[in-house]
């Protein structure tokens, strides 16, 4: 598994001003938006393309246009759908799958409360978007559940994530050889006695949704 933390000062403004307790729902929603823009653009350093020429009008140009299948984008109910507009900005013609998943929060343990996905994954980069990564539960859960379905490789798209739930994900495929990728704006410092990220932002889906 890669990890990628991304560096960039935009990426630490906004991510700053998610964290803020001060910050209310509208803008919470707004700066997320942004940040996954912005993390967008780094997780889909290997999307796959096919080589085109275009006539521009005055000669033709060698170009690339995204390959086919066309990568699917999978947010994971709820907090996840926070963060769709900000990837399909990017991905405009990517399909979209729905993956409604909770963590029961008294075993930490992740439930699957929906599916609506395409049948087979086959030959799909997927990219799933889940703002926390925290036990890590979610996640390879997820991942797992793509692969079943025949996807080729699994990018996750995180606003923070725990080096717990990192390591969880990590042990989960260890030796599997599947590609699988973590971008996130921060690896926060660990998770508190309740499975939260401490410092983190506090619960996405209630402040991006109340
Ligand atoms: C949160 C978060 C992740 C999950 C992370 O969702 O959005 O999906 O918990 O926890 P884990 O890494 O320990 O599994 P939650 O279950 O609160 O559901 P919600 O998106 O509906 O708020």
């Amino acid at each position: 598994m890669d990890t990628l933390v991304v560096d960039h000062p935009l990426v630490a403004h906004k991510l700053t001003a998610l964290r803020d307790e001060r910050t209310d729902s509208p803008t919470f929603r707004r700066l997320t938006d942004e940040l996954v823009t912005l993390l967008a653009y780094e997780a889909t350093r290997d999307v796959r393309v096919t080589d085109i020429t275009v006539n521009t009008p005055l000669a033709p140009a060698r170009g690339v246009r995204l390959a086919r299948p066309s990568p699917l984008v999978v947010p994971i109910l709820r907090a996840g759908l926070g963060m769709l507009d900000g990837m399909t900005r990017l991905l405009p013609t990517a399909e979209v799958g729905f993956l409604g998943m909770i963590r029961d929060e008294s075993t930490l343990k992740a439930q699957t409360y929906a599916t609506r996905l395409p049948d087979d994954l086959s030959g799909r980069q997927c990219y799933v978007l889940d703002p926390m990564l925290a036990t890590g539960g979610t996640l390879a859960a997820a991942i797992k559940y793509l692969f079943e379905r025949g996807a080729d490789d699994v990018t996750a798209v995180c606003l923070l994530a725990a080096p717990e739930g990192l390591a969880r994900v990590e042990e989960e495929f260890k030796g599997t050889d599947l590609p699988i990728r973590v971008v996130t704006a921060a690896v926060d410092e660990r998770l508190n006695e309740h499975g939260y990220i401490v410092p983190g932002l506090g619960d996405a889906g209630d402040r991006l949704y109340g």
